[in-house]
């Protein structure tokens, strides 16, 4: 295991904030994992496991041990006659894995096409959009304990996912480094087209009867339509959760904005997070470097030279702001380090 001082992260966080690492290595073999948590460099000072890079805002120089997940491979563990349990290795860049299942026909990632990031990280948040999250095609994850070392298997119902959530981002948080997750495809899949973009982006381009690539590339077009490419504007994708409020709230601010987006959700309404900044008139604001992207107001931007701290004022400027204006408490999705 070789360890690098100093090292530069700027290319390893999406929103391409120049930060430092003090100590930076990458753990390439499971069976590296005990290893790595003996490793004075680990034990004795803080440290942070990295995936992709791709929903976490560097707000300094990282003063500690950051790891780098670089587990490969992927393996059919179990099949039956409908269905395909597929094993995937957290290093695994999860776009190569939807376009490897939807290239064998095996249904359930395609409506999650083209989120960045790695399969390891997938679960943490239960990723989601278009009218699918992660937790329909989860079966089991297995991770290695940071302070007793042990190797376990989390269920389904173990990882206890919601929008935007999951055991690991509560009690579980911070205490194992996930190494590979079990999805569970469909060979006969079925189209989920419900979504209303997606739906319309199939019509629009005479799709009546969809197969699965038809539905990855029709996400994959939205996408690059309105989400900024990390390679070219730096981001990570919403920085917000879309809040989800009682009944009451809802209906008070139906009320004062009747051009309200909001959806029917199990534990109330969800609100478009997007539509209150936009509405707010942050829409394409910008100050120095950071800024709220042109085209979506729930990505925040880094225009070349913006520091975590930059973006963190910015977004606590849009909390408040929201606050103010509708009386809605805005959580970041993206994790602050
Ligand atoms: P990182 O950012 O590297 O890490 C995220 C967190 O997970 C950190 O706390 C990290 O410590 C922890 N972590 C990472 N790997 C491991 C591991 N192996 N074990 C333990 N902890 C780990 N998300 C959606 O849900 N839906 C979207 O539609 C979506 N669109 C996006 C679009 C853009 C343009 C961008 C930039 C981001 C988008 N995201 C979206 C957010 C992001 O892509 C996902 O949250 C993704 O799963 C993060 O993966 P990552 O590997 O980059 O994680
Ligand atoms: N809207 C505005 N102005 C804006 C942005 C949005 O008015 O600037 C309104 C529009 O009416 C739009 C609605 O908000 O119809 C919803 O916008 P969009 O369809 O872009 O979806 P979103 O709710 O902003 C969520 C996820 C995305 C995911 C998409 C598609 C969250 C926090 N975000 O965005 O996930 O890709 O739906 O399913 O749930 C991410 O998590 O990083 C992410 C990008």
């Amino acid at each position: 295991m070789q360890i690098f001082e100093n090292h530069f992260l700027k290319d390893l966080n999406t929103f391409g904030i120049s930060v430092y690492a003090r100590e930076y290595t990458r753990l390439s073999f499971e069976n590296e994992a005990r290893q790595l948590l003996d490793h004075p460099a680990f034990k004795m000072g803080r440290h942070f496991v990295l995936g992709g890079g791709s929903n976490i805002l560097f707000t300094d120089d990282y003063d500690g041990l950051v790891v780098h997940i670089d587990l490969k491979g992927k393996d059919v563990v179990r099949e039956t006659g409908e269905k395909v349990f597929l094993k995937v290795q957290a290093g695994e860049n999860w776009d190569d894995l939807v376009d490897y299942c939807v290239g064998k026909g095996w249904g359930g990632l395609e409506n999650l096409s083209l989120i960045p990031g790695q399969a390891g990280s997938s679960p943490i948040q239960n990723i989601g959009a278009y009218g699918v999250e992660l937790k329909e095609h989860f079966h089991s994850l297995e991770a290695i304990h940071k302070k007793n070392k042990t190797f376990v298997t989390f269920s389904k119902e173990a990882c206890s996912f919601g929008y935007r959530d999951s055991f690991f981002k509560n009690s579980g948080h911070d205490e194992y480094i996930i190494l590979s997750v079990t999805f569970v495809l469909d060979k006969e899949p079925k189209i989920r087209k419900h979504y209303g973009a997606l739906a319309a982006e199939l019509i629009d381009h005479g799709i009546d009867k969809p197969d699965i690539a038809d539905v990855r590339d029709a996400v994959c077009r939205i996408r690059r339509r309105k989400l900024p490419d990390p390679l070219v504007l730096g981001n990570a994708g919403s920085f917000f959760k879309n809040p989800v409020v009682p009944y009451t709230t809802y209906s008070r601010l139906k009320k004062e904005h009747p051009d309200l987006v909001a959806y029917p959700d199990e534990a109330g309404f969800k609100l478009a997070a997007g539509w209150l900044i936009d509405r707010a008139g942050w829409k394409g604001f910008r100050e120095g470097d950071a800024g709220v992207h042109e085209h979506q107001a729930l990505v925040l931007v880094n225009h070349g030279d913006a520091s975590g701290k930059d973006l963190l004022k910015l977004a606590s400027a849009i909390q408040q702001d929201v606050i103010e204006k509708y009386d809605v408490k805005l959580q970041a999705e993206v994790n602050i380090i």
